[in-house]
């Protein structure tokens, strides 16, 4: 028991002074629970309320592509640089030093490869996220694609149900099927759904009209790059998705193809976090790539 004498009387009460409330920096996620908030706040940083996560799950539906031919020499000297680094558990496990330190957003199911359409993917284990430690998950969603739209809604409600139980936030990936128009109507609808299964955080694509794709999304929106393309145009994406409501980048070949990895990486953490504008993104990019 604590010892009672010298025991001091609680005197403080900040009388007349209203509690701190908590004004939250996630979008649509001031009601989650501590734990959940916790996680995002690994991943969003607090002052900017931005983030870029290094995307580098390619290699679960291509195999080693380009960039992603050994993590230990192309990815681990990026890690630094990422707010969150998104991948699947055998490259964590086998390819990333647990000392890093960052918050990972877990690519949680499987079960497609570029060989076929767009398959009958299934979720890992929960618990297997939980061993390690993730700060999300994430879920493919695939709008509008007859066959798989209902399974891949399943696994999305299903991993929102788990993560709500151990306070994993879930990412809803949108997956486009070959036969879907990309542009603001399907990335609104497909992030919107997203959302409303009870996704905490949406990964889509920058579109015309993105700033309507933002703005009905009541969780964040972060945009994938997609191909590579010349760093300057990358950064244009980058500074445009910003303005236009994303919330950051989950970034991939933009990044791990670029003839200067790490230089391209802190120039769009400038872009994203720092609000400079593209070209003076590339001038960083340049300076950085000497
Ligand atoms: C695949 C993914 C990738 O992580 C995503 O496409 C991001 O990478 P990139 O910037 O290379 O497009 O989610 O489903």
């Amino acid at each position: 028991m604590p010892d009672m004498e010298g025991f001091r009387e609680a005197n403080n009460f900040g009388l007349g002074q209203a509690q701190a409330t908590d004004n939250f920096h996630v979008k649509g996620a001031s009601n989650l629970p501590w734990g959940m908030k916790d996680r995002l706040t690994r991943i969003f940083n607090p002052k900017s309320g931005k983030a870029v996560l290094l995307a580098f799950d390619h290699g679960f539906i291509m195999g080693p592509t380009s960039g992603l031919e050994r993590i230990d020499l192309s990815i681990v000297p990026l890690l630094e640089y990422a707010d969150c680094l998104m991948c699947t558990r055998g490259i964590l496990q086998s390819s990333i030093p647990a000392a890093t330190n960052k918050p990972v957003c877990l690519r949680s199911d499987a079960g497609s490869s570029i060989l076929t359409e767009l398959n009958r993917n299934v979720l890992i284990d929960v618990e297997d996220a939980i061993r390690y430690n993730a700060s999300a998950m994430a879920v493919m969603f695939a709008a509008g694609d007859e066959e798989r739209e209902a399974i891949t809604a399943a696994n999305l409600v299903k991993a929102v149900d788990l993560g709500n139980r151990y306070g994993i936030p879930v990412m809803g990936v949108t997956a486009v099927g070959k036969q879907m128009a990309r542009d603001a109507r399907y990335f609104a609808l497909a992030s919107r759904m997203c959302a409303e299964n009870g996704a905490s955080i949406v990964k889509t694509y920058y579109c015309e009209g993105f700033e309507r794709v933002a703005a009905t999304c009541p969780v964040p929106i972060v945009i994938a790059g997609g191909k590579k393309v010349p760093e300057l145009d990358a950064l244009k994406l980058c500074y445009n998705a910003i303005q236009d409501g994303a919330a950051g980048v989950d970034m991939g070949r933009n990044v791990f193809q670029s003839e200067h990895p790490a230089a391209m990486i802190q120039a769009v953490h400038a872009v994203v976090h720092d609000g400079i504008t593209a070209e003076q993104g590339y001038e960083m990019y340049q300076d950085l790539s000497k």
